[in-house]
């Protein structure tokens, strides 16, 4: 596949014809979640000096391409790195990695029940500690917790949505902070709120 002039990410109309690619092989919610993680970054990055709006919707696009490879937890940052890598995009490859994982007490914590290997596990943990988040990498990962494959929501919504599912642990809240310490991290960039940008999240939060 042929490089758009960004480096290390496919064009955006490759990017989409991958998606589509990825939800035949399996289908779901995760498609439409990508969609809107996409959208959101596009449009948060629209209102700073320093993020390509474009860039970033590729990278909202792709960001869980892992789950091209069937239904699995948290391995589906690996597949989607070992995917990306294959076909020689870098910036993807970095992504699907540091959406499932924050540095915590210098210590890597990923966020949710591993299910690849053990040898994964360390490259992954190895991978993170190695690197710290650029502003695409945290953009994603806040983009990741506003959007449902329905549209945009409150974080807090989110957040409890998963704890109430996956369950809570000593990492919870430490997790929590880190979500909301991106989010004041691009709140400071725009000058103002997230969620001025994003449409219908009060319809979606209060399923209104
Ligand atoms: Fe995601």
């Amino acid at each position: 596949m042929k490089y758009c002039y960004k480096q290390g990410v496919p064009t955006l109309e490759e990017a989409m014809v991958i998606l589509k690619e990825a939800e035949r092989l399996n289908p779901g919610g995760w498609v439409k979640h990508s969609m809107y993680v996409a959208e959101g970054a596009k449009l948060i990055a629209e209102q700073t000096d320093n993020l390509d709006p474009e860039l970033a919707y590729i990278l909202g696009l792709l960001h869980d391409i892992g789950r091209r490879e069937g239904i699995y937890g948290m391995r589906h940052g690996v597949d989607g790195y070992n995917y990306a890598i294959r076909n020689g995009y870098d910036l993807v490859a970095r992504t699907c990695l540091s959406h499932i994982g924050f540095k915590y007490n210098n210590e890597v914590v990923i966020v949710g029940k591993w299910d690849g290997t053990d040898e994964e596990h360390s490259f992954v943990t190895e991978y993170l500690l190695g690197t710290d988040d650029t502003d695409y990498d945290k953009l994603i990962k806040l983009c990741d917790y506003l959007s449902l494959p329905s549209g945009f929501v409150l974080i807090e919504k989110r957040l409890v949505d998963i704890a109430l599912r996956g369950g809570i642990n000593e990492y919870t809240i430490p997790r929590w902070k880190s979500t909301f310490e991106n989010k004041q991290y691009f709140e400071e960039k725009i000058g103002k709120s997230i969620y001025s940008l994003l449409p219908n999240v009060r319809e979606n939060t209060f399923n209104i």
